[in-house]
């Protein structure tokens, strides 16, 4: 077994934002403060800029601090808040982390207090998009769900509101232990073979590069855990990850496809996952894998985020990879459903008209019999995929017996796409049977009030809306599921 190296890596997966419940603790929250402190990935939010504390903090001390007794106020630093954020923020905000400033001292946060309590209150940070909405209630709770509870939130609030005391570093509260995002018992790590240079050209900062990953199994193989290694966090925006089960990229020369558009690169690659920085590998439930055929590629479409700094190289990125060799009980791949997938559309071809605040694309894919009958279907992991034109998504499933909700994302992000796990054992997860009829609605608004539109015609070179089809390029859009079922037996 190959292991895999911590600190050069950033992993994570198909299930990702690294932070555990945030009740409290013990969970994985945490780890990310320690694993990522040289090596986080990046984010949009990353890049060069750094930012700088706000002067204000919504709500200042009005005692310069050294009245007596401020060391009892409640909540404060050391006692309530420091370890609310080492679970909950430092898998980004780390120094060296993706999150454009650090929140491990208290004199990092402090300046930070109202604008932090803000935005965990808005549910803005920690970021996640999974959301139960009066139109979806999902199932299932979702693994590594990083929300954080009203009381939690408000004592952020509380904290502002009384001046972001310290508290007694004497009575500091034990801090949980950071959660680790690295991928236990890697069997395999697979890098890219050509380094990339990645820097601003005109407007852009945004790029999608293509690489093509060799894990040289002379047999087929049997993954259950993929972590994404970021090989430089600060360029290394999301990735999406494909098997390429014919090895068509082999081709490639150096083993790159530069500027690849938000596909594979190739016609009939099939998406297994999406990562984010900050996130946790991805691991099949129990029991669940997927087949790798000898000989298969594994494609990564890398989006890379120039700093606006000067050049940056990459030249490690790649993933983490563990494997049998026999088949789990279960074995998994995912459906693609939409536009590009299977199915068919609600309103013909995909086309935004430019100018249009809220469009509407509708798919429907009904599951084919071929499933034999008494075979066992599930759905354990779902990734909503648009473009930047895309605000809300949701996808569910209409049966016999009602309506079943697997994903809502109604605040739609380009830069926060991932998968969305649940929190079962795959036979408690959701069965889907021949005959269900799998739903997509994607809305879009293709006006300048949408920041994802304005920035995507910068990036065109471009300040007025244009009509959007269906592509995989800058100006073209998606509406894409990828539903990850597992199946008992083999169909
Ligand atoms: C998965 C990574 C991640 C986690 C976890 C995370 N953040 Fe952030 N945070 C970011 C990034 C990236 C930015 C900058 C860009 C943005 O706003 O999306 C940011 C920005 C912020 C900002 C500045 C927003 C502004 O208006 O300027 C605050 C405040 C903040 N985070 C607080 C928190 C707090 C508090 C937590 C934990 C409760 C947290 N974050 C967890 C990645 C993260």
């Amino acid at each position: 077994m190959v292991s895999v190296s911590r600190g050069s890596l950033l992993l994570t997966s198909l299930v990702l934002v690294a932070c555990g419940d945030s009740q409290g603790s013990t969970d994985t929250a945490a780890t990310a403060a320690e694993s990522t402190g040289e090596a986080t990935g990046t984010s949009e939010a990353s890049g060069s800029e750094t930012t700088s504390a706000p002067t204000t903090t919504g709500t200042v001390p009005t005692t310069g601090g050294t009245t007596e007794g401020a060391e009892d106020l409640r909540p404060n630093w050391h006692q309530d808040i420091a370890p609310l954020v080492t679970a909950s923020c430092q898998s980004c905000h780390v120094p060296g982390g993706i999150a454009p400033f650090a929140l491990t001292t208290y004199e990092e946060a402090k300046p930070w207090a109202g604008v932090m309590a803000t935005d965990v209150a808005q549910g803005l940070m920690p970021p996640w998009h999974a959301l139960e909405t009066d139109v979806c209630q999902p199932p299932l709770p979702y693994l590594h769900d990083p929300r954080l509870s009203d009381d939690q939130k408000a004592m952020f609030q509380d904290w502002a509101d009384l001046g972001a005391p310290e508290g007694d570093p004497a009575l500091a509260a034990p801090l949980p232990p950071p959660p680790s995002l690295d991928l236990e018992n890697p069997t395999k790590s697979i890098t890219m073979t050509t380094p990339l240079t990645v820097d601003k050209v005109g407007n852009t900062l945004d790029f999608f590069h293509c690489l093509s990953l060799d894990p040289g199994n002379a047999a087929p193989v049997y993954v259950d855990g993929i972590q994404v290694l970021a090989g430089n966090p600060k360029i290394v925006h999301h990735v999406l990850i494909y098997v390429d089960a014919g090895a068509d990229s082999a081709s490639w020369p150096g083993g790159v496809k530069q500027n690849c558009g938000g596909g594979a690169g190739i016609g009939n690659a099939q998406l297994i996952g999406g990562w984010v920085p900050g996130g946790m590998p991805m691991v099949a439930p129990a029991g669940v894998s997927t087949e790798l055929p000898a000989g298969a590629r594994l494609i990564l479409n890398v989006h890379y985020h120039a700093t606006g700094g000067g050049p940056e190289e990459d030249s490690a990125t790649g993933l983490a990879l563990r494997w049998s060799d026999t088949a789990a009980q279960w074995s998994t791949f995912f459906t693609l459903i939409g536009a590009p997938g299977v199915g068919e559309s609600l309103h013909g071809p995909l086309m935004i008209p430019a100018g249009e605040e809220a469009h509407v694309e509708e798919y429907e894919y009904i599951v084919p019999d071929n499933i034999p009958a008494l075979a066992d279907v599930r759905v354990w992991t779902v990734l909503n995929h648009m473009h930047k034109v895309g605000v809300d998504m949701r996808v569910w499933v209409e049966n016999g017996s009602g309506e079943t909700c697997l994903l809502h994302t109604p605040q739609w992000d380009f830069n926060w796409q991932r998968s969305y796990q649940y929190d079962a054992p795959i036979t408690e997860s959701f069965r889907v049977r021949a005959g269900d009829r799998v739903r997509l609605r994607c809305v879009y608004n293709n006006t300048m009030s949408n920041p994802g539109v304005v920035e995507m015609l910068a990036e065109a070179g471009l300040d007025a809306p244009v009509d959007v089809g269906l592509g995989e390029g800058t100006l073209d859009e998606m509406c894409l599921t990828g539903v990850g079922v597992a199946i008992k037996g083999s169909l």
